[in-house]
């Protein structure tokens, strides 16, 4: 392995789990490096002011900043497993914080510390492959959200035969899996998720997959910018 697929590897390992001053540094350039993805994901999810937001493996916090700017009369929170990203997320959101607006909170999807339906809204940017038991996370995800709430997982790679070269490589050294838009849709399915929309950017390899808890329906709607 050459030195710049070296540095690579352990970029994508930070993304990961951001720690010490390496970490922080990208934690902190995430927050510049996934805006655009995150922009354009937030932009297929409708957010009410009032609402209630969670966002998963937030990072540097930047999409709880962005969150919170719309939802003006709830509260978003943010959780992530670092440390560190912790840390910078906090400094991000230091006004909100102080003002009672944003919480952000040490913790893993594996186990979330809130109560049934307490969420109008979860996302979740560039975290999900990262997530050590899909299934059972989304589930969980779902327990926290409130009966019509929506799950959000915005990414900036899906499995497609386009970009199978430079993704494979990524996840070999981020030791990641990455879903494809059906796989997307079949994975909410299995964790009790209706409603599914699938949204993708070809060109880009950007995806974002939607679904919404709805008590007693297993109807999947498709209205997709593209359709699976
Ligand atoms: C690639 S970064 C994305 C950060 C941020 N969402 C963004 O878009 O810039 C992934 C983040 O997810 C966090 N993460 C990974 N696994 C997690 C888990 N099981 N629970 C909570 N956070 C997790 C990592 O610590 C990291 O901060």
């Amino acid at each position: 392995m050459g030195p710049i697929e070296k540095l690579m590897g352990k970029m994508v390992k930070q993304c990961r789990k951001p720690t010490g001053g390496f970490g922080r540094l990208i934690a902190r350039s995430m927050n510049y490096g996934h805006s655009k993805v995150t922009r354009w994901g937030l932009s297929q999810v409708s957010i009410n002011e009032e609402d209630m937001i969670l966002d998963i493996g937030c990072g540097g916090g930047k999409t709880v900043n962005t969150l919170a700017k719309t939802a003006t009369e709830g509260k978003t929170y943010g959780i992530d497993y670092s440390e560190i990203s912790v840390a910078v997320a906090s400094k991000t959101n230091k006004r909100f914080l102080d003002a009672g607006r944003v919480e952000i909170l040490l913790g893993s999807v594996e186990s979330l510390p809130f109560s049934d339906g307490f969420f109008d809204l979860v996302t979740a940017v560039e975290a999900y492959y990262f997530f050590p038991d899909l299934i059972n996370n989304l589930k969980e995800i779902r327990r926290v959200l409130k009966s019509g709430g929506t799950i959000a997982l915005i990414n900036e790679a899906y499995r497609h035969d386009k970009f199978e070269k430079r993704n494979a490589k990524w996840a070999r050294m981020g030791e990641f899996d990455y879903h494809s838009p059906e796989e997307f849709r079949k994975v909410l399915k299995d964790a009790g998720f209706s409603s599914i929309k699938i949204h993708t950017l070809e060109d880009k390899n950007w995806i974002t997959a939607i679904g919404r808890k709805d008590e007693d329906s297993n109807n999947l709607h498709f209205n997709t910018s593209r359709q699976y």
